[in-house]
């Protein structure tokens, strides 16, 4: 049986970590399938529908090669477990995509343009309440503990994030607190998980843990570049929503500071509301100041930290698939 993990394979190039854990993915997407099953057909459509469109399944790929890398475990656990990062995730992408107004995910309509916002917000809550269910069934309360705290701080700062729109001031204080919160803590707890459920000891489940927060930032850097640069075949959703949306990322903030001596780019941020004929204007800015390459090898830098802190576990084909994994995250294109 074959799955597509994205909706074009282009994103996924230079990438080997599925090859380490390819039994274990299938396992994991059957896993998933038969999970978001319900008798009302509405919340198994809207489910089916977003895992059959394609995703990198970063999150499960990050618990399981983290336990593997750890030692021996559960495998049966650890595919539950795994599958209940994915729908956490899943839960957080149809959230989001109602919040930010977006049509395309995966490269396909969103869950929002396709069912609405208010069978959208019930789906994302509907793959939460799944994914926490599992958690219950076959988790332990140190996981629950880990992966509860990291829901908790996703949605806080997502909250910060919509509050701030548009708020220059609160973009260049808050940007490292929002993608961490956003995105790397999950990717920490992920990792974390993975080591708790290997029974690894505390320094392990510790250096899990910082690997998967320095490369989720890398992560959500890199995410910020594609915003602006990436082509939407390959990420499979809209390029320049952020600026429009008025989220100002790390691109847009080193633009600011090494690119605008006649603070005419400050002026028109703190306007709030950018057109889309400004966000043209901005993006070229940002193009031709290099602030692209700044962010990257601010992301670059992550990706080093976390490649670090692997070399206190013994080397094996999950920690060479966890290196390529840090790898991936900074080279992709979607
Ligand atoms: C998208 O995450 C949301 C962010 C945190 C930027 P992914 O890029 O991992 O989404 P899929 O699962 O591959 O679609
Ligand atoms: C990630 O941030 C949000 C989530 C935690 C789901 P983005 O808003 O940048 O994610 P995309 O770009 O919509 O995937
Ligand atoms: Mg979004
Ligand atoms: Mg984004």
């Amino acid at each position: 049986m074959s799955i597509t993990f994205l909706h074009s394979d282009q994103g996924m190039l230079g990438s080997n970590w599925t090859s380490a854990i390819a039994d274990e993915l299938e396992s994991i997407e059957l896993t998933i399938r038969s999970v978001i099953n319900s008798s009302v057909e509405v919340a198994s459509d809207l489910s089916g529908r977003l895992l059959a469109s394609g995703g990198k399944r970063i999150r499960p790929s990050l618990l399981t090669l983290s336990a593997l890398a750890c030692g021996e475990c559960d495998r049966e656990r650890m595919t539950y477990l795994a599958a209940a990062t994915e729908l956490v995730h899943m839960a957080s992408l149809v959230h989001d995509d109602v919040i930010d107004e977006t049509r395309e995910r995966r490269g396909s309509a969103t869950a929002g343009a396709q069912f609405g916002n208010k069978i959208s917000v019930l789906g994302g809550d509907y793959l939460l309440s799944k994914a926490f269910h599992l958690l219950c069934v076959h988790g332990n309360p140190d996981i629950l503990k880990s992966l509860s705290a990291t829901a908790v701080v996703m949605v806080e700062s997502e909250i910060l994030q919509a509050s701030g729109e548009g708020d220059l001031s609160l973009w260049e204080s808050e940007y490292w607190r929002i993608i961490r919160g956003k995105t790397a803590d999950f990717m920490a707890s992920c990792c974390e998980c993975g080591a708790m459920l290997a029974d690894a000891d505390v320094n392990q489940c510790q250096a899990m843990r910082e690997y998967g927060l320095q490369l989720g930032l890398a992560f959500q850097i890199t995410d910020d570049v594609l915003d602006i640069a990436g082509n939407s075949e390959l990420t499979g959703k809209e390029t320049g929503a952020d600026l429009i949306n008025g989220k100002f990322t790390l691109p847009v903030l080193m633009a600011l500071r090494d690119a605008d001596g006649d603070g005419s780019l400050r002026k028109t941020l703190s306007k709030g509301h950018i057109s889309a004929c400004e966000a043209e204007k901005i993006t070229a800015i940002i193009i031709e100041s290099g602030a692209l390459e700044t962010a990257n090898s601010a992301a670059a830098d992550c990706v080093e930290a976390a490649i670090k802190q692997l070399s206190i576990f013994p080397q094996s084909i999950y920690t060479d698939a966890l290196k390529s994994l840090a790898e991936f995250v900074i080279s992709r294109n979607g």
